[in-house]
């Protein structure tokens, strides 16, 4: 430990994985929920324009939301996973509905498809209320964030749209350059295969299908297992508001569906946000990887650096949000925290009682910020990596340490070491690790030498530290925040990073581009009959692709 900073643990270093004061947040029986409960029609895809339901191999949904008298999870629904045949079925669709801009969505003007999706976008926003609903009650996002879930995904539609217009616009235009006149339009790729992860299941999907579908391409999207529920009600919009083909709703497991999709070599581009290890495995598996546009984003150790004079309000009001919002089950939430060793009493003090000042608490609860975590395994793992730290010289510096089935109050383990899992695992989970640095060389090289690279954060002032971080860090991070937190949006802005955390750019300009290619019509300009030609192909109507250049 370094010296002289005095570490106490207001519990004792003890964990309580049986606490009876979080059991008692739950409610005791379901009459005891006056929340209401959803019961979304179940076990929905969406193939060639059919919304088809089957329960042959049904499972119920679990809400991470538990009664205290029986400990059971409260159920929601039905899910199944979509067969591989069935994959295979929603590929032919979407091949069939592309057809190589001979079909009616992949032939008809930009502008025409972006009528469909304001049409989609009005209807989606009607059933805002009842999707914001599923997800709170299956992957437990508080009522406040699960609304702004669905709200955030129809503004990023609408921005599309208008993306998608000024593109449109733009390329309405001749150009000419060393005897080749030219129209230039970005045509689509194909086949495009989106899944979504379950902390944003409904926004991260629409974040790459939308641009993917604006483009002309046909869509195949696949639901994660935790957090499928909330797309079901937009089935019916997608078939009513898109020609049949043109997108497809699968769930399934990540492996037999993506992966046998992946394998027949007949996905055009696929956007996979998930873990480093799923996306390697899927990646491998496509036998024509030269041919494959991947856009992935992965999973992050996003680090907060407090420097000697930074102001600790600040740096903890932002540290404390990035570690809570969803419970920490963000990319982009604060995961380790460097604080310099002489504000290191001070901050730790200060951030435990931020963070242990936060109600915990069910998800639809007013002011709640802790609410219970939907993955089975998660509670578990948490517990392993405190038990982990402990060994090795951690102290629990707050009133963590605790937890009742899903429930589980967020760590702060500090101080943090090299040899303890928490230093390179990501938690993805409520629990945050500190470590203290002298020299603000070792912050640097730690996130330098991560095989992640998202977003990082400085708190301070000083203008030669402040340049130190930004120069030695942009480099290996998309996002560098000065006192401010790391975050995705907002969404017009590039959503990027390095190594093993993303590859490609998550927004609507980008997006758009990504899921298309720049197609040229170019003519030789120095025989006047090929430019009265073109012309005239332009001004005649005669072409999907060659018009409204003036
Ligand atoms: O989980 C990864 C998300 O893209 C982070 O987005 O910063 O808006 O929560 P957010």
């Amino acid at each position: 430990m370094a010296q002289g900073i005095s570490i106490k643990s207001p519990v004792g270093d003890k964990l309580d994985w049986d606490c009876q004061e979080l059991k008692a947040k739950f409610p005791k029986t379901k009459d005891d929920i006056k929340e209401p409960i959803p019961s979304p029609e179940s076990c929905l895809l969406l193939i060639d324009g059919k919304v088809v339901k089957s329960e042959k191999t049904a499972t119920e949904v679990e809400s991470p939301v538990i009664t205290q008298d029986d400990n059971k999870h409260v159920i929601i629904g039905k899910f199944e996973m979509a067969s591989e045949a069935q994959a295979m079925q929603a590929l032919e669709a979407a091949q069939r509905a592309y057809g190589y801009g001979r079909e009616e969505w992949s032939k008809m003007k930009l502008e025409e498809r972006c009528k469909h999706m304001e049409g989609f976008a009005n209807d989606l926003e009607k059933k805002t209320d009842e999707i914001a609903q599923l997800l709170m009650w299956e992957i437990g996002k508080t009522s406040k964030d699960a609304k702004s879930e669905v709200t955030r995904t129809v503004a990023y539609i609408q921005t599309a749209i208008k993306e998608a217009k000024a593109l449109s616009e733009s390329e309405s235009k001749w150009e000419e350059e060393k005897g080749i006149l030219c129209q230039i339009r970005h045509l689509p790729v194909g086949v495009v295969l989106a899944s979504s992860p379950f902390n944003y299941p409904l926004n991260e999907a629409y974040t790459t299908f939308i641009p993917a579908l604006l483009m002309g391409n046909s869509v195949i999207v696949r639901a994660p297992r935790n957090g499928a529920t909330p797309h079901f009600p937009t089935l019916e919009l997608f078939a009513k508001h898109f020609p049949a083909g043109t997108i497809q709703f699968l769930t399934g497991s990540g492996r037999e569906v993506m992966g046998s999709l992946i394998g027949t070599g007949k996905i055009d581009a696929v956007a996979f946000i998930g873990t480093a290890s799923s996306a390697a495995g899927l990646f491998k598996g496509a036998p024509n990887p030269q041919k494959l546009r991947v856009m992935y984003e992965g999973e992050a150790k996003d680090s907060a650096i407090i420097l000697p004079d930074a102001d600790l309000d600040v740096a903890v009001e932002s540290c404390a949000s990035g570690m809570t919002s969803f419970n920490g089950q963000r990319c982009t939430a604060i995961k380790m925290i460097w604080v310099h060793e002489s504000k290191a009493e001070e901050f730790l003090k200060k951030l435990g009682e931020k963070i242990d000042s936060m109600q915990l608490g069910m998800p639809w609860e007013e002011g709640v910020k802790i609410t219970p975590l939907c993955e089975d395994t998660k509670p578990g793992y948490i517990k392993e990596l405190i038990e982990d730290a402990l060994k090795k010289g951690a102290h629990i510096v707050n009133n963590g340490g605790k937890c009742y089935a899903t429930l589980c109050t967020l760590s702060i383990l500090a101080p943090a070491n090299k040899d303890m899992k928490i230093w390179s695992e990501e938690q993805f989970g409520p629990v945050t690790p500190v470590a203290f640095y002298t020299d603000l060389q070792e912050p640097i090289d730690y996130v330098a030498k991560s095989e992640y690279g998202l977003q990082a954060s400085v708190y301070g002032y000083d203008e030669d530290d402040i340049a130190k971080v930004v120069d030695a860090l942009s480099y290996h991070v998309g996002r560098l925040n000065i006192n401010a937190p790391d975050q995705r949006g907002p969404d017009v802005f590039p959503f990027t990073g390095r190594g093993n955390s993303a590859l490609g750019i998550l927004n609507a300009p980008e997006g758009l581009k990504f899921f298309s290619v720049p197609t040229m019509v170019a003519t030789k300009t120095d025989d006047e009959r090929n430019v009265k030609v073109l012309k005239a192909v332009n001004a005649g109507g005669k072409s999907q692709v060659v018009f409204g250049a003036k």
